[in-house]
C-alpha cells in the first residue's frame, strides 16, 4: 500500500491538525512508558522545524463523550513541555501561532462527535487547519472523526510513524523470511480468533500461550484447575485446531505450567503438567517444560511475531520467567543477526521495557488493536483514506 507521506509536501507557514495516539498508560500522574510519545517525535519534530505551525489532536481512555478529567491529556502536555489548549473546538489560539510552534488539544473523546464520526464535529475540528498528518497508527483501526473525518475534509498524509509501522508490517505479513514463528498469548481467545487464523496460514509454526493457552489445553482435554480460561471458546480452539494443521502450521500448545493456590504476585510457584494440576491451582505462568520448548522454537525461525505475554509478566521477578525468557531469546537472536522480530501490544511492549530488550527487537509496534487488526489482514479505515491511489 502506497500512502500520501509528508516528505514532499511544504508546510511553512500552514496550520497542521496532527493526530497522535498518546494513549498511554498514567498511575499517580506518572506516564509508565512513553514508547508512543516517544515513537511520534520525529513527525512533530519534522513538521515543526518545516516552520508548520501543529496542534496535535489525541485521545485518552474512553471518558464516553464527556468531559472527565481522569481522562485528561494534563500529564502528557507536561512530560512533552507544550501548551494544553482545554477545548480541542476552540481555536482561537490558532491566531498567535508561529512558524514551527506546537500545542496539544484537549482529549478529542470528551466529544460523542468523536467516536460516532459525526460530520458536523469533524467539521468543527477541522476548521483552522490546512493539512491533517495521521501518525496515530494505534489508534486507526477506529473510523473517528479525528482519524477519518477530518482527512475527507483537509488534505491528508501519512506521518513517518504510521508510514513506518505500514511498512514494517506489511513487508513481514507479505514476504517473511522462513521458518516464520508467531507466538500468541494473552487472556481471551474470543479477542484473537481472526490473528490466530491469519498466523495460522502464514506460519510454519504457531506457540499459543498465556490463558489462550489454557483454553486450547482445555479444549484437548488438560486439566486447568481454577485458572482463567473461556469454557465456551472450546469449540472454537478445536477448529483453529484444525485450521491450522489443513495450512500445515505446527501449533504448540503448553505443556506445562506455573502454578499457585492463589492469584498473588508474592504466591509459591509450583511447576506442573497437565495431568498434575489439582482444582484449585491457579495457572500463572508459562512452565519450565514449555519455555524450553518456545525458545528452541525461537532458535530455529528466522522470523518471530509476538503479540502477547504468556504470564503476569508484571509480577517480577517470579511470574514474569515465561515472558521475559522469550523476550531475550528473541532479542539474542535477532542481536546475532540470526533473526528477523516483530512484536506488538501494550503489555508484550511492556514486558520488552522491563527486561531492558526493546531495542533490540527489529521492529515494536506502537498497535495493540490496531496491529491485531492489521495482521489480520482487515482495513484500517484511517490508513485506507491516506492511500496514495
Ligand atoms: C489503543 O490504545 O489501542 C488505541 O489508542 C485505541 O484505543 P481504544 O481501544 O480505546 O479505541
Amino acid at each position: 500500500m502506497k500512502l500520501r507521506t509528508i516528505d514532499n509536501i511544504d508546510v511553512r507557514g500552514k496550520f497542521v491538525l496532527l493526530r497522535d495516539d498518546f494513549n498511554v498508560q498514567i498511575v499517580d500522574g506518572k506516564i509508565t512508558d512513553p514508547f508512543r510519545i516517544e515513537q511520534s517525535m520525529p513527525t512533530i519534530n519534522a513538521l515543526r522545524n518545516a516552520g508548520a505551525r501543529v496542534a496535535i489532536v489525541a485521545h485518552r481512555g474512553r471518558p464516553k463523550g464527556e468531559r472527565n478529567m481522569e481522562y485528561s491529556l494534563k500529564p502528557i502536555a507536561e512530560y512533552m513541555g507544550v501548551d494544553l489548549m482545554t477545548d480541542c473546538l476552540d481555536k482561537e489560539f490558532l491566531g498567535s501561532m508561529q512558524d514551527g510552534d506546537l500545542v496539544l488539544l484537549e482529549n478529542v473523546r470528551f466529544y460523542a462527535g468523536e467516536e460516532k464520526n459525526d460530520p458536523a464535529f469533524a467539521e468543527s475540528l477541522a476548521r483552522g487547519f490546512d493539512i491533517f498528518v495521521n501518525d496515530a497508527f494505534a489508534v486507526s483501526h477506529r473510523a473517528h472523526a479525528s482519524t477519518v473525518g477530518v482527512a475527507e475534509i483537509l488534505p491528508s498524509y501519512a506521518g513517518q510513524l504510521l508510514a513506518s509501522e505500514i511498512e514494517h508490517l506489511s513487508e513481514v505479513m507479505e514476504n517473511p523470511k522462513r521458518p516464520l514463528l508467531s507466538i500468541v498469548a494473552g487472556s481471551k481467545v474470543s479477542t484473537k480468533i481472526g490473528v490466530l487464523k491469519a498466523l495460522a496460514k502464514l506460519s510454519d509454526t504457531l506457540i499459543i500461550g498465556g490463558a489462550l493457552g489454557t483454553t486450547f489445553n482445555y479444549a484437548v482435554g488438560g486439566k486447568v484447575g481454577n485458572s482463567l480460561y473461556e469454557a465456551d471458546q472450546k469449540d472454537t480452539a478445536l477448529e483453529i485446531l484444525d485450521y491450522a494443521k489443513a495450512n500445515n502450521c505446527q501449533v504448540l500448545l503448553p505443556l506445562d505450567k506455573g502454578v499457585a493456590k492463589e492469584f498473588a504476585r508474592d504466591a509459591v510457584r509450583v511447576n506442573k503438567d497437565f495431568t498434575e494440576i489439582e482444582d484449585d491451582d491457579i495457572i500463572i505462568d508459562a512452565g519450565e517444560l514449555t519455555t524450553q520448548r518456545d525458545v528452541e522454537a525461537i532458535k530455529n525461525a528466522a522470523t518471530v511475531i509476538w503479540n502477547g505475554t504468556v504470564g503476569m509478566a508484571e509480577w517480577q521477578p517470579i511470574w514474569s520467567y515465561g515472558s521475559f525468557a522469550l523476550a531475550n531469546a528473541i532479542a539474542e537472536q535477532t542481536r546475532a543477526g540470526k533473526l528477523n522480530s516483530i512484536v506488538g501490544g501494550g503489555d508484550t511492549v511492556a514486558a520488552l521495557e522491563a527486561c531492558g530488550v526493546k531495542n533490540d527487537i527489529t521492529y515494536v509496534s506502537t498497535g495493540g488493536g490496531a496491529f491485531l487488526e492489521f495482521i489480520e489482514g482487515r482495513i484500517l479505515p484511517g490508513v485506507a483514506i491516506l492511500e496514495d491511489k
